[in-house]
């Protein structure tokens, strides 16, 4: 099975005779060296390992073995890649793959932006995976370890080709079966995939269940203040590095959606994480502690309650106080991975803590690998944010700086990987996880170069003809958010599928995500003059900007304020008229998507064609029944026609 599967963007050779050998100064014998060996036979077709120093191609390794970084340069003999750490030569061969196919530009030097650079699996030991549409998990099939190496492999090469250098490989929610993870007779197995992963140094994590200890421990209780619970936890961690010497550390997500945490005993998260980070400390482990924590029992008649505080009301008290191995992990949204949302307000105020920041690769609210949405420039916007505004303070930046130990910072997103031959479902979705790792590698890459990259990676078309792909792929997201999010009204969609328009869904529901539309106006209100206060969580600058409605940029509008329809927004339209307008726009640009695709049907291979074009086909349906269903509804409550007179059911 794992022959047939798609190498994506690794799958082009280098075809160069001139490179006829390589040879490697300061070789040393390792894994990783290894690894860059057997790649270098992959992806360059012609070259075969030799004594020469004047091989054409020459990888030197120099310096102390840290750091990631490498260069490139063009010598008169052929290539020259440099790198201190065998993981930078390894970077540094994958760089060079990309930079022959894609004739990019020499000499090329590179570090990376951020140290962790990380992808979350929410992968279920039954094969299911918790928000994938990409088929089973390639770890787990039936409460078994499938144990098919070639393809977790495969998937690390993937990775590693992108900068990735950490992984978690089960589901944050972890039920009893996953709990069980930790225990020695599983050990063996995770060690199994784990030196695969190490192979092209990427460190493997797991996610823990916070009441381990009454759930396999056989203890009674999980209180973190306990010194029975922290000594169970110190044997676990004590045979988990004995099997896994590499192994990352321990991902939590505690009293959130039903997982068990330390509110249950009446403590603090920071009693939580530190007594899991002094059992780890001892073998160099971190813990991972995601800050996704809030009330999902909320009463919508309660207008008080505002799940959007939540992370920085829990949180901030703590900054400062968490040990040094503890990383505080922060979605990028105060919601929920939204098409649109502001920026948490955690960045930039968390002034004393490590800090991960968290984005969503697989497609949950996004359009599940069918509809066309890459993600990429949604995150460019989150990197590239001021949280001062005015004074350069970048959340790229802010992540790093305000961690106590700036190589205990970084990026991680939510897989979307699964047992698809293509990995991703949508062979367009390969673009997200590919252009994820580039990002987080080099967060001063735009969106377009990364869509060009993995565009002349992936296939082989004229410039042209790679542009309408890359222009599909960049305007993608806006057009997602036309026809499902106006304004950054989020939850809209289908209860717990998240796919599809159910615009009422979540209205009356207990997770508090609210759209509040009435006969008058929709939004919800968070300023402090008239609503829950949110905005204050923000720097000075920031909560000035989006207190006052006229200084609230309109793609950001109703998720700060509740406004009449009639609301003139800073384009000059009324909000009612964006609505219709957005939703129109969307749905049609989705019919344009079909028609550029189809007229690229001659050059591309028939597998490819045909998977985007089926699931055009039916992001076309989704559109056009969002831009209905969201059309009638706001026509029914507001009264108003759309000034065009377009076609709106009512
Ligand atoms: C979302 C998602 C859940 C997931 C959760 C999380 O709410 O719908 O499936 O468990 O995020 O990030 O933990």
């Amino acid at each position: 099975m794992s022959k047939t599967r798609d190498l994506c963007w690794l799958k082009k050779r280098v075809h160069q005779p001139d490179i006829s050998s390589y040879y490697i100064k300061n070789r040393r014998d390792s894994v990783v060296m290894k690894t860059i060996e057997r790649e270098l036979s992959l992806l360059f077709e012609d070259a075969e390992p030799s004594d020469d120093a004047k091989s054409p191609l020459v990888l030197s390794l120099t310096g102390d073995g840290t750091g990631d970084g490498y260069e490139i340069e063009k010598t008169e003999a052929g290539y020259a890649v440099t790198a201190s750490s065998e993981k930078g030569l390894l970077y540094g061969v994958f760089g060079l793959h990309r930079i022959l196919i894609t004739k990019g530009r020499l000499p090329f030097k590179s570090q990376p932006d951020q140290s962790i650079r990380m992808i979350n699996h929410w992968d279920n030991f039954d094969g299911s995976i918790e928000r994938g549409y990409a088929g089973e998990s390639i770890y787990y099939d039936r409460n078994h370890f499938r144990g098919d190496m070639e393809i977790v492999r495969s998937y690390a090469r993937l990775l590693a080709s992108t900068g990735i250098n950490a992984v978690s490989v089960n589901n944050v929610n972890v039920h009893k079966k996953e709990t069980f993870f930790i225990k020695s007779e599983n050990l063996k197995e995770i060690r199994k995939i784990a030196d695969v992963f190490s192979e092209y140094g990427i460190r493997t994590y797991l996610s823990i269940n916070f009441a381990a200890p009454i759930v396999v421990g056989g203890l009674d209780t999980a209180d973190p203040l306990l010194p029975e619970v922290a000594a169970w936890w110190e044997q676990v961690t004590a045979d988990i590095y004995k099997e896994i010497p590499q192994f990352g550390g321990f991902i939590v997500k505690a009293d959130s959606e039903g997982e068990p945490g330390p509110f249950t005993y009446d403590r603090t998260h920071e009693d939580g994480a530190n007594m899991l980070a002094r059992a780890i400390k001892p073998f160099g482990g971190i813990i991972i502690w995601r800050c996704f924590v809030y009330n999902c029992g909320q009463d919508w008649r309660d207008r008080s309650l505002d799940r959007a505080r939540a992370a920085y009301d829990i949180f901030m008290a703590h900054d400062g106080k968490f040990e040094g191995n503890v990383i505080l992990q922060i979605k990028n949204g105060p919601i929920d991975f939204q098409i649109r949302e502001p920026n948490s307000p955690l960045f930039g105020a968390l002034r004393k803590t490590n800090q991960i920041l968290e984005f969503q690769i697989t497609q949950e609210y996004t359009g599940h690998q069918v509809d066309i949405c890459y993600l990429v420039p949604m995150w460019k916007e989150t990197l590239d944010f001021d949280t001062c505004y005015g004074k350069d303070a970048f959340i790229k930046n802010e992540i790093k700086k305000n961690s106590p130990d700036p190589k205990r910072s970084g990026i991680a997103a939510v897989g979307s990987a699964g047992m698809d031959a293509n990995w991703t479902g949508n062979k367009l979705a390969q673009a997200n996880l590919y252009g994820y790792g580039r990002l987080v590698w080099d967060n001063s890459l735009s969106s377009e170069e990364i869509a060009r990259e993995w565009v002349n990676l992936t296939f082989e078309l004229t410039e042209d003809q790679a542009s309408k792909i890359v222009d599909i792929l960049t305007t993608s997201r806006g057009v997602y958010e036309d026809y499902t999010c106006p304004l950054a009204v989020g939850f809209m969609c289908r209860p717990n599928v998240h796919y599809g328009a159910d615009i009422d869904g979540y209205e009356y529901d207990r997770w508090g995500t609210y759209h509040y539309a009435d006969r008058n106006g929709v939004g919800r209100e968070r300023s402090v003059a008239r609503g829950t206060g949110y905005t204050r969580q923000y720097s000075d600058a920031r909560f000035r900007e989006y207190e006052d409605l006229s200084t609230c940029p309109d793609e950001l509008l109703l998720f700060f304020h509740h406004v009449p329809y009639t609301h003139v927004l800073r384009s000059g339209k009324t909000v009612i008229q964006h609505i219709y307008d957005t939703h129109f726009a969307g749905a049609e640009k989705v019919e344009q998507y079909e028609r550029t695709w189809e007229s690229l049907e001659p050059f591309l291979d028939e597998e490819s064609y045909t998977n985007v074009r089926d699931r055009i086909k039916k992001q076309k349906e989704n559109a056009i029944n969002w831009r209905d269903q969201i059309n009638t509804y706001f026509y029914r409550k507001s009264g108003i026609s759309d000034a065009h007179g377009r076609k709106i059911y009512d």
